[in-house]
């Protein structure tokens, strides 16, 4: 599909994207560098990470690739600082790296559970604050006027309550707090907007081909009417949204981007029995006076 975007409302700028090697984090990577961003992507795997690199060069899009692990803090500054050595400065942060498997809680040891918020919470922090130097207003490079903006990506798991997915859930309810909070602490002292993405299952990504593998998914469709799978591209272009200056006044918010999955509510009652009854319930109750005894009738 066409972007909707010009395709320079983000040139000039440079974006860091963690997990910036597949999935929902590789979309992103691609369509910043599509509409001008010049690109790093940090991930753990070297070979994932070339392949990325070459895919977004073949594209015209300047990219380069840093190994790391969001877990490691000296990893963390390492990346940061090799992005500003390549290019000069840094402007957006998207945190798209996480960990996800399916477990009963009860199965869940400690350290599964301490692995994703590793991962997703304290790594999303950890680069937050590694990147501030750079992303602040009159920070290290910056010429812009204003400070950066940092994208993390949440989900809708912790909305409600999800099913094996205990350890993510608490890991991404942590990530929202962390975007509320240095939005208003970093929005209000270095200008720079920190807002989420909660995406809803997405077709083509290592999250949905771990949490709903093909031989699971078809059962679990039977039990949600409504399931739909958005696609990369949704999540890219509200990315572009709220990282350009379309987004200008958009501080502190994680929009879910799921079709209205979350909402999920299976339907009770069929539409023809309310059209049907719901007149003829309406009349009864005006005809019959609530809390009026019937022998006072
Ligand atoms: N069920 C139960 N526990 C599991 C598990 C599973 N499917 N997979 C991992 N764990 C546990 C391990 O047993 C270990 O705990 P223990 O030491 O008490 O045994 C702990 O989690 C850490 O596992 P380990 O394999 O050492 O961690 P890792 O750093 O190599 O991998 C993961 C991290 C587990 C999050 C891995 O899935 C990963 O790298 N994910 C990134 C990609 C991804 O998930 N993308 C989807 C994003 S939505």
């Amino acid at each position: 599909m066409e972007s909707p975007f010009k395709a320079d409302i983000l040139k000039g700028k440079v974006g860091l994207i963690t997990g910036g090697g597949s999935g929902i984090g590789f979309e992103i990577s691609t369509q910043l560098g599509k509409h001008g961003a010049s690109i790093a992507i940090m991930g753990r795997r070297k070979h994932v990470l070339q392949a990325a690199v070459s895919a977004l060069q073949s594209l015209g899009i300047h990219a380069v690739g840093f190994e790391g692990d969001v877990r490691k803090q000296e990893d963390a500054k390492r990346v940061i600082e090799s992005t500003f050595k390549h290019f000069g400065h840094i402007d957006i942060l998207v945190n798209a790296a996480a960990g996800n498997f399916l477990v009963p809680a009860e199965d869940l040891s400690t350290n599964g559970f301490r692995t994703v918020m590793d991962i997703d919470s304290v790594g999303t922090f950890t680069m937050c604050r590694e990147a501030l130097e750079y992303l602040k207003k009159g920070g290290r490079g910056r010429n812009s006027p204003s400070g950066g903006s940092i994208l993390n990506i949440s989900a809708t798991l912790h909305y409600t309550a999800s099913w094996y997915q205990i350890h993510v859930s608490a890991a991404k309810a942590a990530v929202d707090s962390i975007t509320r909070n240095l939005a208003l602490e970093w929005g209000t002292d270095y200008d720079i907007r920190v807002n989420g993405i909660a995406p809803g299952p997405i077709a083509d990504t290592p999250g949905l081909s771990k949490l709903a593998p093909d031989e699971i998914t078809i059962k679990a469709r039977e039990h949600l009417p409504s399931y739909k799978i958005g696609d990369k591209w949704d999540i890219a272009m509200s990315a572009i949204y709220l990282v350009s200056d379309a987004g200008k006044f958009v501080n502190g918010t994680t929009l879910v981007v799921d079709g209205g999955h979350w909402l999920r509510n299976p339907r009770r009652l069929p539409k023809e029995e309310v059209k049907q009854l719901s007149r003829v319930v309406e009349k009864r109750s005006r005809e019959t006076p609530v809390g009026v005894p019937s022998s006072k009738l």
